[in-house]
């Protein structure tokens, strides 16, 4: 989330309390109104609070041009919620399609009734959501596949993300790019909470609990509002907090010819995030950061290119 500008990408600041911070925005009301807990709706406020899909678009295009030479057409958007970045996807350019996987029906009839009935048949007719589990979902080959917000990090047990993986594995191309992003830092492994003030409403990730033995975390996402309301546990995330180390060899296991991490860059003045996040091999032991990976089915070298071209598009 931003990383490709990750300071605006809520998620990336949900677990990045030192790094990236949005700075606080008014409190007050909005468009006429002041929201509150009994007029406000979850699902729009998790869209405003965490998701940056326009910047992830952006990060996935980027990449794409810097390690295939040429712009993706393709996407699957595995736990996508609302689908909200296939929206994006479908809408950035004529001959993208987008494909969502999500078990919650509801959901899914969220994202449905807020942007997809809202598009127009030529973009609409692009987006396919499929209520499914992604452990189980077949779908034509896509060039790239995106799992954000940590949502991979609900299977805790190693041979399930080795499995997921491998699923992810076999649903692209044969240069096809997963993404996924994770978070962590010092501060990842205490209970805390950290408060985002935005327009109208104030974000709360709440870092519940932590086990150090299992890794196992309990996460909840609160929203309180200048009434003094409050919508308690909006989300809940129950999820292993797995390492880098550990998510890029579970990824090569899977069968990943190379995997990336893209970490972020400091603004000097601030000491925190600047949103711009590149290709690392050395981190900082900072309190709080949130990186994305990249995981290549096969490396470039071994990929017939077309500068520009759409050689090697998956066909659906
Ligand atoms: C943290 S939300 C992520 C939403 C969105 N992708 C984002 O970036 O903000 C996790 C989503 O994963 C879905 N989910 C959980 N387990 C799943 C599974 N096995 N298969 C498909 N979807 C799943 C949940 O229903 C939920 O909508």
């Amino acid at each position: 989330m931003a990383k490709p500008s990750n300071s605006t990408k809520p998620t990336k600041s949900r677990a990045t309390k030192s790094r990236t911070k949005k700075p606080g925005a008014a409190r007050g009301k909005r468009a006429g109104y002041w929201r509150t807990a009994a007029n406000s709706d979850r699902h729009e406020l998790y869209e405003l609070a965490v998701q940056e899909v326009v910047s992830e678009c952006d990060f996935i295009d980027k990449t794409w041009r810097k390690l295939r030479g040429r712009l993706a057409s393709t996407l699957r958007e595995d736990f996508c919620g609302t689908a909200k970045a296939c929206t994006e996807w479908a809408r950035r350019r004529k001959d993208n399609h987008a494909v969502g996987v999500d078990l919650d029906e509801s959901v899914i009839l969220w994202g449905e009734h807020r942007h997809r009935s809202n598009l127009p048949e030529s973009i609409s007719s692009r987006i396919t959501i499929l209520q499914a589990d992604v452990m189980a979902v077949e779908t034509p080959k896509v060039e790239t596949i995106v799992a954000m917000n940590f949502s991979y990090f609900i299977f805790k047990k190693r041979e399930t993300l080795v499995k997921y993986f491998r699923r992810v594995h076999e649903s692209l191309a044969d240069d096809g790019l997963f993404f996924c992003d994770a978070y962590g830092g010092s501060e990842a492994h205490s209970e805390v909470e950290e408060e985002r003030h935005l327009d109208g409403f104030t974000y709360v990730w709440d870092q519940n609990k932590y086990n150090p033995i299992t890794g196992d975390v309990v996460n909840h996402i609160h929203f309180r509002f200048p009434d003094g309301s409050e919508m308690k546990r909006a989300f809940t995330y129950e999820w292993r907090l797995y390492s880098l180390p550990e998510i890029q060899d579970m990824l090569r296991e899977a069968g990943f010819e190379n995997v990336t991490i893209y970490w972020e860059g400091t603004n000097h003045k601030t000491g925190e995030g600047n949103g711009v996040f590149k290709p690392s091999t050395k981190g900082e032991a900072c309190a709080g950061w949130i990186a994305y990976l990249v995981a290549e089915k096969k490396t470039g070298g071994r990929i017939a290119r077309k500068v520009g071209g759409t050689a090697n598009r998956a066909r659906r």
